[in-house]
């Protein structure tokens, strides 16, 4: 696969295969390519929870918000949740102040999901959700303060990349079951 396969493979998915696991090993693997991601002013201060134990994948989704734009649809369906999560997290003890490291969090989270694309699995950036129940559920200390977490798993939906709507609207959306993402075209883009 080239970049740009790749790149296009890794879709936000929120339908997975439950038949599929990711093991612990696996879930390094991936944080190996964040562990080599360019880091500010390269202090590396963010920490991955990896989270693959059935108890503790069941205990954090109810704490995540899945397709904001999709309300009516319960995402991810029943029998089809992420068989793991990664979840980025500052080190308070390195950063007191965290908001600088906010890219570092996008740079880590997209690296982990190429990962996994590239090994066959796929996954979700979830921004929406209770740092304080995830903190709980996963038992973290206080210096951890959880930013991103990713939801990975085996895909189990198709998702398409499509032009935006003749109103301009980038809203994703459903079209005979198929997960639809408009993109603005190149020449919106560059100045
Ligand atoms: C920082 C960030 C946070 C996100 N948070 C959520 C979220 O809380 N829940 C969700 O379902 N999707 C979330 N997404 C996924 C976006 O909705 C998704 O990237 C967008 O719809 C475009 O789809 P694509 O990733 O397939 O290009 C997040 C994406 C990013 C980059």
């Amino acid at each position: 696969m080239t970049l740009q396969q790749l790149i296009t493979a890794s879709r936000s998915y929120r339908s997975f295969d439950r038949s599929a696991e990711l093991s612990r090993a696996q879930l390094t693997a991936f944080v190996e390519c964040a562990r080599r991601a360019p880091s500010s002013r390269n202090l590396q201060v963010l920490k991955f929870r990896l989270v693959n134990a059935p108890v503790e994948c069941a205990a954090l989704l109810p704490h995540t918000r899945w397709a904001g734009l999709l309300p009516d649809l319960q995402l991810p369906p029943a029998g089809h949740e992420p068989a793991a999560y990664i979840v980025i997290c500052s080190d308070l003890r390195l950063a007191p102040n965290p908001a600088p490291f906010q890219r570092d969090v996008g740079i880590c989270a997209q690296s982990i999901l190429l990962a996994a694309t590239e090994a066959g699995f796929g996954g979700c950036m979830i921004g929406s959700f209770s740092p304080d129940g995830a903190r709980d559920v996963l038992k973290l200390p206080e210096f951890l303060l959880p930013e991103l977490i990713l939801a990975l798993g085996k895909p189990d939906e198709t998702v398409r990349l499509t032009l935006p709507a003749p109103d301009g609207s980038v809203a994703y959306y459903r079209e005979n079951g198929v997960h639809m993402v408009p993109k603005r075209p190149l020449d919106e883009l560059i100045l």
